[in-house]
Parts: structure tokens; sequence; C-alpha cells
């Protein structure tokens, strides 16, 4: 089964952890994308949700739809959270950010009760790091930050947009991609770069997703945290 049907499947899987009355944390990137389109048709049928959206692309798609759309000053938690990911460990850890919406998706993560990653099959790894691991770092700080992580053994890339440019996130920081190969210890890394000054957000989630649902071909794998 291509992965386009198995993203559409594990958003499909996750329709039935929302509730009425919920406020719903929107991931953002292709899969979450399934995830928004499917929720705009349950609202279009009735369902009564409010949205927190994770990105600008987000919100456009679930304004396009219909789905009526809250922020953090009105309701600070969120019920449940919805999000794609880049690689999912058997820890239920995870890299985000490859759609560039990792600071914004790790605060909807960290306000949210129920968080549930949705991913085809060929996101589930062994050893984190095969995908280049987003960091997210102010402008200013980009060259020093660039260097320490060089240090720590991974080949750093700037990111650049289509037209060539350093990428901009929503907060109109810039991202490193940084390659280190295998993560061997997730939880030191994170550290080691939430230490740096100037980086202000990375893509390791660590001890955030309560649920997993893989798709794989026409089958759901469920894992849940312990
Ligand atoms: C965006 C993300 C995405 O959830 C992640 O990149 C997965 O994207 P896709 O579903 O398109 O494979 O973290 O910042």
């Amino acid at each position: 089964m291509a992965h386009e049907q198995e993203k559409e499947a594990a958003a499909r899987a996750s329709l039935r952890f929302i509730k009425n009355g919920q406020i719903v944390g929107l991931g953002t990137g292709s899969t979450a994308a399934y995830f928004i389109q499917l929720l705009g048709e349950q609202v279009k049928k009735g369902l009564k949700i409010r949205g927190i959206p994770s990105s600008g692309r987000s919100a456009e798609q679930a304004a396009g739809l219909g789905i009526p759309l809250t922020t953090f000053d009105e309701f600070p938690e969120i019920d449940v959270t919805v999000d794609g990911a880049d690689e999912v460990d058997s820890q239920l850890r995870l890299i985000k950010g490859g759609g560039g919406a990792l600071l914004r998706e790790k605060i909807v993560a960290s306000a949210t009760r129920q968080y549930v990653i949705i991913a085809d099959e060929s996101k589930r790894v062994a050893v984190l790091g095969k995908f280049p691991l987003p960091v997210e770092v102010i402008k200013f700080a980009q060259p020093v930050v660039e260097r320490k992580i060089h240090r720590l053994g991974a080949q750093v890339d700037l990111r650049l947009d289509s037209a060539g440019k350093p990428y901009l996130t929503d907060e109109n920081n810039y991202i490193l991609d940084c390659r280190f190969g295998r993560i061997s210890d997730p939880p030191g890394l994170a550290r080691q770069l939430s230490d740096m000054p100037g980086v202000v957000e990375h893509g390791l989630f660590i001890g955030m997703a309560n649920v997993v649902l893989f798709a794989r071909g026409n089958e759901i794998v469920e894992l849940r945290a312990g």
C-alpha cells in the first residue's frame, strides 16, 4: 500500500480519540493534513470541537474546512492533539520538525492531555537519527550553534526554502537540519541542545506521545506509552 493511503488510514483511525466538546490540537505535515481534512468532514456532520493549530499552514487548512479555531488565551489546555512524526522508536520517542513546525508543535504537545501520533510504517525505526534532526535557532546565533552541533559529530545544514533562501519558521527563526546518523542517547542529546544559547527548540519529542497509530498496509498497529 502506498504511503499516502497509509497516512490517510492512520488519520482515519485517530478520529475515535476525538469527542464532542473537546479542544483539539492540530498537527502539521502531510499526515496531519489528512487528519484535518477528515476532522473537517466530521465537523460538517455536526461534531462540536475547537481546534488549536500548530502552524499557519494547518490554521489555514482548518479555517478553510470550517473547523472553529481557538487559542491558548481562551483554552490553555488541549484535550487531544493528533500530529505526524518523522521517526518513532519503540519507546515512542520522536523526531519531528521535517515540516518546519517543531516549536509550535512541541508547545501544543506540552499543553495536551492525550498526544496521538499518526504515521505510515516507514516512520518506525529501531534507533532515531537517520532522519536529520531539525533544530530551530534564532538567526543571530546560527553560526555559533551550527559549530557547536558540528562538534557533537553531526553534519549540519541550514534549511533553505524553494527560492534558495534560509527557511523561516512561523516564529521567524532558522532551522538547522542535523545528521547524527544514530542517536544513541536521545535524552542526553536533547539536554545538550537545549543548553545551547540560541537554540529555541529541537525536534526530539521524548516522553510526550501517549499513543502512536502506525498504518501498515490495511492494518493499524497501536502502540501506547508504558
Ligand atoms: C512538521 C512535522 C511533521 O509532523 C513531520 O515532518 C511528518 O510530516 P509528514 O506527515 O508530512 O511525513 O513534524 O514539523
